[in-house]
């Protein structure tokens, strides 16, 4: 299949207590790396975004299956607000294929919506595909965190500016 047609057959739709085993399955995919010992997510910790009517939690379908997710909170008390990406993620077999860009220009609409002008995240040091992907999503490094994610595993903040007006995808 053509990419388009590929990534035209992915729908994003916010996350629901039913698609908890294949976000469990993502996370087990996604993040059993050295660098991400103490990050993993949990079923209670799904469970808490799930409920949080202030964070944003997508998640990317392909042929029925959910194969990526992403999630994070609108701090709304400040002014203006900000948001913040905590995971994202894309089964491998579909890396690469432009679910994880659908995954965060979605997630971007939907912040906007709250009138965020700012999204930070942080990603390990160590994950040369991870920053690439954020760069590529005009993401800026902003402030090196040492030992982030462990003893000698820093982490790299970066932010995003939201400057264009919002416009439905
Ligand atoms: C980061 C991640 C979500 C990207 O998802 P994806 O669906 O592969 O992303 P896309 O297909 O939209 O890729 C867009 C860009 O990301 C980067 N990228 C994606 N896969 C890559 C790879 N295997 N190697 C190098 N760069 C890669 C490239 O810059 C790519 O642009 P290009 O297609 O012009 O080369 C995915 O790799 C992933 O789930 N990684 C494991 C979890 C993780 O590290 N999350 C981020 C920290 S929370």
């Amino acid at each position: 299949m053509p990419e388009e047609q590929e990534q035209s057959a992915v729908e994003i739709r916010p996350a629901r207590s039913e698609d908890m085993d294949a976000l469990l399955g993502i996370e087990r995919q996604c993040f059993n790396v050295y660098f991400y010992d103490y990050y993993m997510l949990d079923r209670r910790q799904f469970e808490c975004y799930l409920q949080d009517p202030e964070c944003i939690f997508l998640v990317a379908v392909h042929t029925g299956r959910v194969v990526g997710d992403i999630l994070g909170p609108v701090e709304t008390w400040r002014d203006p607000p900000k948001a913040h990406i905590d995971s994202i993620g894309v089964l491998p077999e579909v890396q690469h294929q432009g679910i994880g860009t659908r995954l965060l220009r979605a997630f971007l609409n939907e912040v906007r919506r709250y009138g965020c002008t700012r999204v930070t995240l942080e990603v390990s040091t160590a994950n040369a595909t991870g920053l690439a992907f954020f760069m590529k999503h005009s993401f800026r490094k902003t402030r090196l965190l040492p030992d982030y994610y462990g003893r000698g595993l820093p982490g790299q903040l970066m932010t995003v500016e939201l400057t264009s007006p919002y416009r439905a995808s």
